[in-house]
């Protein structure tokens, strides 16, 4: 779709959204883990590495110039994790099916629906997830007609924060820096879209510090619903 101004020659406002942690919500995952035998404790703890080392082995893979699709390196990650648990095998090859399958199914946070309906701005996914996995988590939402585009970095394979990567989403969109607003409740990922120039707003719902480098938020906000006054 070509980027069509509106009718004071304005070009369009774009909002695009991160997916994971954004949109969908990780916490899935140590539920899926908990029905898995795994106790409380242990299926958090599963939950938060495999994300945090899932991630790593994105940015190194970027870094290293071997890009591999983030569904590989999910299975590479989550295997790495469960290895670390010391779980009897057969437990760990339950764990593993269980977990894919929960991230393949993701749920949207509530303020995501409502968002969405609210806006009058284009809007765009750019998510580190292979287009396939994003399209199916979005499908089972019911936002996959909610989104102009579905972006995923794959067609630049180099994973945010990479300058690429917001490049790449920007020539996509046919739109300028000064018109597009990136949300994320990931640090790194809003501190990697300001650097690249974009307007920046961060959904913090669980209050967190901003634990990234220093290219701070144009906008904070707890509920994905503040976003609409901005935009
Ligand atoms: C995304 C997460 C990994 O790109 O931030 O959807």
């Amino acid at each position: 779709m070509a980027v069509v101004p509106d009718v004071g020659g304005k070009n369009m406002q774009t909002v695009i959204f991160d997916a994971y942690g954004t949109l969908f919500d990780w916490s899935g995952v140590a539920i899926a883990a908990q029905q898995t035998s795994a106790t409380p404790e242990l299926a958090q703890d599963i939950a938060q590495q495999w994300r945090k080392l899932h991630l790593e082995l994105a940015w190194q893979s970027t870094l290293m110039e071997r890009y591999q699709d983030f569904d590989r390196l999910a299975a590479q990650s989550l295997d790495i994790v469960l290895r670390q648990t010391l779980l009897p095998s057969d437990q760990q090859a339950r764990l593993r099916e269980s977990l894919l399958q929960a991230a393949m199914e993701l749920a949207v946070y509530p303020d995501v629906i409502p968002t969405l309906s609210d806006l009058t701005a284009r809007t765009a996914i750019l998510s580190n997830g292979t287009l396939h996995a994003l399209q199916k988590l979005a499908d089972r939402a019911g936002i996959l007609f909610s989104f102009d585009y579905i972006l995923s970095v794959d067609p630049v394979r180099s994973y945010k924060p990479s300058r690429k990567a917001y490049a790449f989403a920007m020539g996509r969109l046919g739109a300028e820096k000064a018109d597009i607003t990136f949300v994320s409740s990931n640090a790194w990922d809003v501190a990697g879209a300001k650097a690249f120039g974009f307007r920046t707003c961060w959904c913090n719902r669980e209050e967190k510090p901003f634990e990234a480098l220093p290219y701070h938020p144009d906008i904070t906000i707890s509920d994905l619903r503040q976003l609409v006054e901005h935009v």
